[in-house]
C-alpha cells in the first residue's frame, strides 16, 4: 500500500505532503508516514529545511475519529510530534482549510506556521468529550496568551487565520500560493536559524490561582455536567504549573481516560449521526431544483427567522404579509435579525447591505410568481393555511416547491388543497430559525423525489441538519415532546412542582426545563392542538388538565407575564407562582393522588422513559428512518444534552 505521506526535495527544502482524503486525518498510516519523512529528512544532509503541507481541501483536521473506538496503534501522535519538534531542520507548517485537533497540534509542533487567509484553526476535542492528547494544551500557551488558549481549548471553537495571526498562533498569512510562500519562509529560516521548539519556550503568562478558580466556576456552569471543558482547563493549568514533560504525560493520560468515557462515546456518536441523517432512497441521483428566489408567507416569529436564514445563505427573499402595516413590521423584524448578526460580528457591513438588498416585504402575493420555493409560516390554523396554499397554487410557477412550517398540522391535507400535491413538503424550522440547526423535512405521501431532493439541498445551503420525518401529529420532535410534556404534567399531579421538574432537567444537562421552555415559546399553540384532538381522545386515556386551566386564565407564558411561572415587571426569569401551585394541588386532590416527593433521578427516569416509548412508536410507524435521526432531532431542536447522545443512545440504541 502506498503511504499517504510523500516527500520531495528541491534546493535544500523538503516538502512533506499529506494526502489522506477526505480531511487528512492522522490515521495510523499518516502518523507512520510523517515519522518516516522526518527520519528521512534527519538522515539527508542536503535538506536544510522542510515544509509540511496537505493535499486536497484541508490541512489535517485531527485524529481519525473512527479509530477512537479501537485499540491505539503505534506510532502514537505525541511521539510523531516529538520527532517533528526535534527534527534536525526547521519545519514550517503550511495551513489551508482547517487545522483542527491533532492537526493543529501537528502545526504547533512545527517551528513556524503560515496560514492561508481563509484557514481555520482550533482544538475542538472538548466537543468530542476529550482534551487535546498530543501536546496541544502544553504548546498552545507557549505561543498565545493563556486567556486565548483557554478560550480555544475549553470552548472548542476554531479561530480564523486573521485572529490566529493577531494572537500569535501563526506567524504569517499567505496571500498567494501557500506552499511557495511556505518554502520561501523555510529558506529564510535556513538563514536566520531554527526557532526554538515550541515546548521549550516560556509560557506567555502564568496566571495566579484566582484565575483558575474563577474560570473553573464559569466553565463548569456552562458545561452543565459535561466533563471535558473542565478537564481541558485542568490540562492548561498543568501546562504552566508542571515541568513540560510531566504536563505532556498528564495531558495524554487525561485524553486516554476521557476517550473511554460514556460522554466521549456519546459525542462521537453524535458527530457521525449529525453527518449521516437519513435520506430517502428515492432521491439518490436526483437533481434538486433551483433555490435562487424564495418566498415566505407570514413574517411573524418564524417567517422572519426563516427569511433571515435564507438571506444569510445568499438567497433572494420575498415576504408576504396580510396588509401593508404587517409587511412593514415583518420587514423591521427581518432587518432587526440581520442587524443583530452584524452587531455580533457574524456579518460584515458589506454582507449586511447585500443581504438587505436581496429582501423585500409586500402585502400581496404577486412577487411570489418568481419564487423557486415558498415557505408559509402563517398562524397554526388549518383554515388559514389551506387558503394560503390555494392562493399559492394560483400565483406560483407550476414547478415551484410549496412548503409549510406547520408544527403539528397534516401536511398531506395541505398538499391536497393544491393542484399538484407532488411539489408540497413540510419544512419544520425551529425558533430562532436563523440559529437553530435542525430542519425537519416532512415527507408528504405524494412528494416527488425532486421536491425532497430540493428540501435537502435547502438544508445544506442554510447549513442546517436535515432530519426526514413522516406526516403525523407533531412529526418526530414535537410528537416526542408532547409525550414527555404530558408525562411531566402527570408528575406534577403526583407530587412535584414545575420548578422541581425544570431543576431535574437542568441537572441532567438541558439548558432549560420543559416548563420554562413552554413559557418562552407560548402555551397557546399546544393548547389549540389539544383542543383539536379532544374529540378523538379515548375516554380512558389519562389526561392532565393543569395546562388547560392555566391557558383558560390567559396564562400563555412570558408574553402574558404569566404561565407556569410568574414574570413580574417583564422579568425574563420566571418565579414559582403560588397560583400555579394551587391549581396543581387542586388537580392532585380532584384525581385522588396523595402527593409524594420526587428525586431529580426519579423525574428524569420518567421523562426519559416517556421519550423513549414515543420514539419507539415513531420508529415503528416509519415516521423516523433510524434511531440516530431521533437523537439528532432531540439534541438540535429540543435542548437534549449533546454529551448524552440523545434519548435513543441513552436507551442503548446504536446504529
Ligand atoms: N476523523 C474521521 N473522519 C472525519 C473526521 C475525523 N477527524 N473529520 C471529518 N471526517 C469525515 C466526515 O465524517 C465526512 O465523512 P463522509 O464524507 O463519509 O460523510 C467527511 O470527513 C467530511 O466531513 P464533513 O462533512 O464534516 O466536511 P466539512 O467540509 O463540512 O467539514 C471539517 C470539515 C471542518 C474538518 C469537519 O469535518 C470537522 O470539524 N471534523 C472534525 C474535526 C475534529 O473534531 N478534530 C479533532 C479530532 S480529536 C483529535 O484530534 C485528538 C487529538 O488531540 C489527539
Ligand atoms: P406568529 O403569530 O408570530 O406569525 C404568524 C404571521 O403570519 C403573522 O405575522 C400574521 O400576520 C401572518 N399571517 C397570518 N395569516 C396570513 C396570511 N393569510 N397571509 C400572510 N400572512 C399571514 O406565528 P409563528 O410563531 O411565527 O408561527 C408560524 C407558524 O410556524 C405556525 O404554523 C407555527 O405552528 C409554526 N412554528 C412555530 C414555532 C415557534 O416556536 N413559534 C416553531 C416551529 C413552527
Amino acid at each position: 500500500m502506498t503511504s499517504p505521506v510523500s516527500i520531495s526535495v528541491d534546493g535544500g527544502v523538503a516538502t512533506v505532503l499529506i494526502d489522506n482524503p477526505p480531511v487528512n486525518a492522522t490515521s495510523q498510516a499518516v502518523r507512520q508516514g510523517i515519522l518516516d519523512a522526518i527520519r528521512e529528512i534527519d538522515a539527508n544532509d542536503t535538506v536544510q529545511a522542510a515544509v509540511l503541507a496537505c493535499a486536497g481541501r484541508t490541512f489535517v483536521a485531527g485524529a481519525d475519529i473512527r479509530e477512537f473506538g479501537k485499540p491505539p496503534e503505534e506510532p502514537h501522535l505525541p511521539d510523531v510530534l516529538q520527532a517533528v519538534e526535534t527534527a534536525r531542520v526547521p519545519v514550517v507548517a503550511a495551513i489551508h482549510g482547517s487545522a483542527l485537533g491533532g492537526g493543529l497540534e501537528l502545526a504547533l509542533a512545527c517551528h513556524a506556521r503560515i496560514a492561508d487567509g481563509k484557514a481555520k484553526l482550533g482544538l475542538p476535542e472538548v466537543t468530542l468529550g476529550l482534551v487535546p492528547g498530543a501536546g496541544g494544551t502544553v504548546r498552545l500557551p507557549r505561543l498565545v496568551a493563556m486567556e486565548n488558549a483557554m478560550e480555544m481549548v475549553t470552548g472548542g471553537k476554531p479561530v480564523s487565520a486573521g485572529r490566529a495571526l493577531e494572537i500569535g498562533l501563526v506567524d504569517r498569512i499567505s496571500n498567494n500560493d501557500l506552499v511557495s510562500e511556505a518554502r520561501a519562509y523555510a529558506e529564510e529560516l535556513i538563514q536566520s536559524g531554527k526557532p526554538e521548539p515550541t515546548s521549550a519556550r516560556t509560557p506567555r503568562d502564568r496566571p495566579d490561582a484566582s484565575f483558575w478558580t474563577e474560570k473553573e466556576k464559569r466553565i463548569a456552569a456552562k458545561a452543565r455536567g459535561q466533563q471535558s471543558p473542565v478537564e481541558a482547563l485542568h490540562a492548561l493549568r498543568d501546562s504552566v504549573t508542571l515541568p513540560v514533560a510531566d504536563a505532556l504525560t498528564a495531558e495524554r493520560a487525561r485524553f486516554l481516560r476521557l476517550r473511554d468515557t460514556e460522554q466521549a462515546a456519546a459525542l462521537r456518536y453524535m458527530f457521525f449521526a449529525e453527518r449521516n441523517t437519513g435520506r430517502p432512497a428515492e432521491i439518490e441521483n436526483v437533481e434538486p431544483l433551483g433555490l435562487g428566489v424564495a418566498g415566505v408567507v407570514g413574517g411573524g416569529t418564524m417567517g422572519a427567522g426563516i427569511a433571515a436564514a435564507m438571506l444569510l445563505a445568499g438567497m433572494t427573499v420575498v415576504l408576504t404579509e396580510r396588509d401593508a402595516a404587517a409587511a412593514e413590521t415583518a420587514r423591521e423584524r427581518v432587518a432587526g435579525i440581520l442587524d443583530g448578526s452584524r452587531k455580533r460580528g457574524l456579518l460584515s457591513d458589506a454582507a449586511w447591505k447585500d443581504a438587505l438588498s436581496r429582501f423585500s416585504a409586500q402585502d400581496n402575493y404577486n412577487a411570489l410568481s418568481a419564487a423557486d420555493l415558498v415557505i408559509e409560516a402563517v398562524f397554526e390554523d388549518m383554515g388559514v393555511k389551506r387558503e394560503v396554499f390555494t392562493e399559492l397554487d394560483r400565483v406560483c410557477r407550476a414547478d415551484a416547491i410549496l412548503a409549510s412550517n406547520t408544527s403539528y398540522l397534516d401536511v398531506n391535507e395541505l398538499a391536497n388543497a393544491t393542484k399538484d400535491p407532488s411539489r408540497v413538503v413540510g419544512l419544520h424550522f425551529f425558533s430562532p430559525a436563523h440559529i437553530m440547526k435542525l430542519l425537519e423535512i416532512v415527507r408528504t405521501d405524494a412528494a416527488a423525489p425532486a421536491t425532497l431532493a430540493t428540501a435537502f439541498a435547502l438544508a445544506k445551503k442554510l447549513r442546517k441538519i436535515p432530519v426526514l420525518a413522516g406526516v403525523c401529529d407533531g412529526f418526530i420532535g414535537n410528537r416526542i415532546m408532547a409525550a414527555y410534556r404530558r408525562e411531566c404534567d402527570f408528575i406534577l399531579e403526583e407530587g412535584a412542582l414545575p420548578q422541581d421538574v425544570d431543576a431535574a432537567m437542568r441537572d441532567y444537562g438541558f439548558a432549560m426545563g420543559i416548563y420554562a421552555v413552554q413559557d418562552m415559546a407560548g402555551l397557546d399553540i399546544a393548547w389549540a392542538m389539544r383542543k383539536r384532538r379532544a374529540a378523538t381522545r379515548p375516554a380512558d386515556e389519562r389526561y392532565s388538565r393543569i395546562a388547560d386551566r392555566l391557558c383558560e386564565l390567559g396564562r400563555f407564558g412570558r408574553k402574558t407575564a404569566a404561565g407556569w411561572y410568574a414574570y413580574a415587571d417583564g422579568a425574563k426569569a420566571g418565579q414559582p407562582d403560588p397560583a400555579v401551585e394551587k391549581i396543581i394541588l387542586e388537580e392532585s386532590a380532584r384525581l385522588g393522588f396523595t402527593r409524594k416527593p420526587f428525586t431529580a433521578e426519579e423525574i428524569m427516569e420518567r421523562i426519559l422513559a416517556s421519550m423513549q416509548a414515543e420514539a419507539r412508536a415513531v420508529l415503528d410507524e416509519g415516521i423516523a428512518l433510524k434511531p440516530s435521526d431521533i437523537d439528532v432531532a432531540m439534541v438540535h431542536g429540543y435542548g437534549f444534552p449533546r454529551f448524552r447522545g440523545g434519548p435513543m443512545f441513552a436507551a442503548g440504541y446504536r446504529d
